[in-house]
């Protein structure tokens, strides 16, 4: 079966926007990707899903690396900059330079970063396949930068979000009654 783009099931996922650098035969370039994804601890790899007709997939495959920046929540109008157009047409590092967004130099790599992103994190990929109608690269950290401290922004059913109400933990009678049922269910191993 199918998950439509845009469908209302595929829009009832909450991720992270990370603005993703490149660079190599298309040039310096920047993208937008929410499906950035932290899936190990040691060594800490990232994974993100490129449609293999982007730019941005077209300087990873050739280069092998790229830079993770977790938009920040102030950061959405590059979020939209880079998501809208392909680095083939437009050099959409300079057009943001001009915008006014910061870039600094990668330490480990040879692309730019985000300044006063959420996080920024240097990969080398180490691992790439095409998964459905994306290609999945896995970034193996090797450069994570100090913390800006600014919040990620969220990204869910089109728009943009800021972490808002954290939910109140239960009371704790209710978690004691929780822990009893646990160990009432407990398996034998
Ligand atoms: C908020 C947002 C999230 C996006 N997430 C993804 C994504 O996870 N994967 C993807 O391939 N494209 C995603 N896109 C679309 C790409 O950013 C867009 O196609 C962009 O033009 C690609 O640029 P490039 O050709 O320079 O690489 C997203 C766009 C936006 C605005």
């Amino acid at each position: 079966m199918n998950i439509p783009f845009g469908s209302e099931e595929a829009r009832q996922f909450i991720t992270n926007v990370g603005l993703i650098t490149t660079n190599g035969p298309i040039g310096h370039n920047i993208s937008a990707d929410e499906w950035t994804h932290h899936i190990s601890y040691s060594p800490g790899l990232i994974a993100i899903c490129i449609h293999k007709e982007d730019a941005t997939a077209q300087n990873i495959l050739k280069t092998k690396e790229f830079g993770v920046n977790l938009a920040a929540v102030d950061q959405n109008i590059i979020s939209s900059i880079a998501g809208r157009s392909h680095g083939f047409d437009v050099d959409k590092i300079s057009a943001l330079k001009e915008f006014g967004v910061e870039f600094f130099k990668s330490k480990k790599i040879n692309v730019l970063m985000v300044k006063n992103s959420a996080l920024s994190i240097e990969c080398k990929v180490i691992k790439h396949m095409k998964l459905g109608d994306h290609i999945t690269f896995i970034g193996k950290a090797i450069y994570v930068h100090p913390l800006s401290g600014k919040q990620p922004l969220l990204y869910h059913s089109g728009k943009y979000f800021k972490i808002g109400k954290q939910i109140i933990k239960p009371k704790k009678s209710v978690l004691k009654n929780i822990e009893t049922l646990v160990e009432k269910y407990r398996r034998k191993r």
